[in-house]
């Protein structure tokens, strides 16, 4: 089975977790792609949902599912997302693709966040992956040096790259994060920081690993 096949195989799984009648959170990246691909089949079985990202929201629509602002809901059902990386007791590494404050948002409202991944995300320990961090522009620096000095490893800004929010991402190279919780609660309290890649206060509930045999359900 090739990765795009795993990350397909994942994505149909993550259907059974839907919760009809609902409005359910949807993550970003090729991994949410393949979900939200399928979800189109099942999409008057729902509400509608809430995207981590402009470009979700614009395939949810290209789909005809209709995507709510999260101001004008009370709840959502559920979350599905992929992830860069994660360990055993699913804390993830996100934002490989930018939208970490966004998926951080929705995934702190949803009842349950359900990743799905292909078998290559998930590690002993992470921060192989470099770590994401949404700053505000002006304080780039500023945090870039905090970070070096409070939590080790080596940021860098990513390169021709603004978020959904206007903000900009350091990607923290060179981490080995024994204790997520306590890094990412270290991190958010770095003024400038807007959020970080760290989803480990809110991990995952179920991780969906797709193998070359089949889905790995870990957790549900
Ligand atoms: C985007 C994310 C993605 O979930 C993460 O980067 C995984 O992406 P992919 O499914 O393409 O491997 O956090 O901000």
């Amino acid at each position: 089975m090739t990765q795009d096949e795993m990350k397909h195989a994942v994505a149909q799984e993550a259907l059974k977790f839907v919760v009809k009648d609902t409005i359910i959170g949807v993550g970003t990246g090729s991994t949410a792609n393949f979900f939200i691909d399928a979800l189109a089949t099942m999409k008057n079985d729902i509400k509608g949902a809430v995207a981590s990202s402009i470009a979700t929201a614009e395939r949810l629509e290209g789909h005809g599912i209709k995507v709510f602002n999260l101001n004008e809901i009370e709840a959502i059902s559920v979350y599905i997302d992929g992830a860069d990386e994660s360990d055993a007791d699913l804390n993830l590494i996100k934002g490989g693709g930018g939208a970490l404050t966004r998926e951080k948002i929705v995934a702190a409202v949803a009842d349950k966040f359900v990743c799905i991944a292909d078998e290559s995300k998930l590690v002993k320990v992470m921060g192989d992956f470099p770590l994401p961090v949404e700053v505000i522009p002006m304080a780039a620096n500023y945090v870039k040096h905090q970070i070096t000095r409070r939590i080790g490893g080596t940021p860098f800004v990513r390169e021709n790259f603004v978020t959904d929010n206007g903000n900009l991402i350091l990607d923290v190279e060179g981490l080995k994060i024994t204790d997520p919780k306590a890094m990412e609660t270290e991190l958010d309290s770095i003024v400038g920081v807007v959020t970080n890649g760290l989803f480990a206060n809110r991990s995952a509930n179920v991780l969906l690993l797709g193998t070359p045999t089949g889905v790995t359900v870990i957790g549900a």
